[in-house]
């Protein structure tokens, strides 16, 4: 439906609004339905998107029709299609339908739970919705959980709980002139842990990094190691991170004996399941996730394996007083009659303003069940392990590290060529894929060499999907090789 915009001062008039979501909830539709048949990655350099638009905001309104062209002519062309069956790279994931619909209805309400009372709804269905999780994965009662928009944040603010616990001078002074903090991750955990370092004035060097062991699983001998190094230097151990499910290969730490090394030396143990964490859903996979009830603070990432749309990252905490004691700071403004009574979800991080994310993981938990969860997740385990029969059975291919969940990780390693002109094959085979559009994987480094990764994470994944995707990637590797 197209029209002048009104001269009103108004909002968008009802019944445009009615024929404009009528439209785009068909073209989510058929954008879901037809996706697999786009490129995953587009073909274009940076720059292509602002090159086509005009350079100032128009001074006038445009119909509406005229920016849903856009959208769909020019922003769906520069868009790199996560819901795309053949999208590997990372960690695969889906926005569901489901999700889709809550992310809808959550912009509708524009509710922001920064305190019970500005969102009652946003606020009890979060707890809620949060403990669902938590009793599908297999958390003890008592761990409470609460919304970030992201993992990095969630495990800044876990790590702030435990400087907040070891450290408690630094919320009202600073850490000028406290000793030195320190928290442990292994040289495989990700990067926002050193991030939050960063942003808690540990530094990059307030995060030390442990030796793994050769199946990239933090060494608890080594971290005992380093902590008692460290001690006798004067510096202050505060944290452990251990990762169920690291970026690079999916290793597991073990994270029962990372614990007893945590709890002798009384420091705060996270637990980073961002990735993995939803496969704690299923029974077969729960053994992976045995000690993580030990945790002070565990995050796990419906973003990324439970079918939510970005973004939605889950924040456990066994004691939710220490987030509170490291956030908790109301201006008289935000006090309210019933403050104590109702939870003030503003307490548990930086955000005032939270947005209703629950809304949309409340659906997708209706929608699918935990079975329902548990079946595609066990799919997606099993698809991984198809493909990574494929690698293991072709000669010059080879997979590189034990594959626990839905991500394989693995090597071209073609007869003749040194482990130096092999990385760079590796690289430029990988490249020729995802330029192709058919499949987009990405890539890491492990003992200093160049590695692939096909993480299966998409509702629309088939074998035949991965099929077409293990085809063309031969094919990009003979035609780099010039064979
Ligand atoms: C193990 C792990 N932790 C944390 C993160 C960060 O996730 P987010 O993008 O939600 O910050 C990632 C990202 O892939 C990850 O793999």
């Amino acid at each position: 439906m197209s029209g002048p915009v009104p001269e009103s001062l108004g909002d968008m008039p009802p019944e445009e609004f009615r024929a404009h979501a009528r439209e785009v909830a068909d073209w989510i539709a058929d954008y879901l339905a037809g996706v697999g048949e786009l490129p995953v990655l587009p073909d274009i350099e940076p720059g292509w998107l602002r090159d086509r638009l005009p350079p100032a905001p128009p001074d006038h309104g445009d119909p509406m029709d005229r920016a849903l062209a856009d959208f769909r002519d020019l922003v769906v062309p520069a868009t790199t299609h996560w819901n795309h069956p053949s999208f590997h790279a990372y960690f695969a994931n889906t926005a569901s339908g489901p999700g889709i619909l809550g992310e809808m209805l959550a912009a509708a309400l524009n509710t922001n739970a920064m305190v019970w009372r500005s969102s009652p709804a946003g606020t009890e269905l979060e707890e809620h919705v949060a403990d669902w999780v938590r009793q599908a994965v297999g958390l003890p009662h008592g761990f409470h959980g609460v919304i970030n928009d992201t993992a990095s944040s969630s495990s800044l603010y876990a790590l702030a709980a435990a400087r907040e616990a070891l450290l408690p001078e630094a919320r009202l002074h600073g850490l000028a002139g406290a000793p030195r903090g320190r928290v442990y991750a292994s040289v495989e955990a990700h990067s926002s842990i050193e991030k939050a370092g960063i942003t808690l004035g540990l530094g990059r060097t307030g995060v030390r990094r442990v030796e793994t062991d050769d199946r990239f699983r933090m060494r608890p001998d080594a971290l005992a190691a380093a902590i008692r190094e460290d001690r006798a230097a004067g510096i202050r151990p505060l944290a452990v991170v251990a990762t169920l499910g690291t970026t690079s290969t999916t290793s597991v730490d073990p994270v029962s004996a990372v614990a007893d090394v945590a709890e002798a030396e009384g420091l705060w143990l996270h637990v980073d399941a961002a990735y993995a964490g939803p496969a704690a859903v299923v029974p077969e996979l729960a053994h992976h996730f045995a000690g993580w009830e030990r945790a002070d603070t565990v995050v796990v990432n419906p973003h990324k394996w439970l079918f939510t749309p970005m973004d939605c990252s889950l924040l456990y905490s066994r004691d939710p007083e220490r987030l509170r004691a490291a956030f908790s700071l109301t201006p008289e403004y935000l006090r309210t009659r019933e403050q104590g009574v109702g939870t003030n979800l503003m307490d548990y991080g930086v955000s005032l303003g939270r947005r209703f994310r629950a809304l949309k993981l409340w659906f997708v938990l209706r929608w699918f069940g935990v079975d329902g969860v548990a079946r595609r997740i066990r799919e997606h385990v099993r698809l991984s392990g198809v493909f990574a029969d494929w690698i293991q059975a072709a000669p010059e291919w080879r997979v590189v590290a034990p594959h626990p969940f839905a991500t394989v990780v693995f090597r071209w390693d073609p007869a003749g060529v040194s482990p130096d002109d092999a990385d760079r094959l590796n690289a430029e085979a990988l490249e020729a894929l995802n330029r192709s559009g058919v499949a987009f994987l990405s890539h890491s480094r492990l003992h200093g060499r160049t590695v692939m990764r096909l993480s299966v994470g998409n509702l629309r994944t088939t074998e035949d999907h991965l099929r077409r995707t293990w085809d063309a990637l031969q094919e990009a590797a003979r035609t780099v090789l010039g064979t």
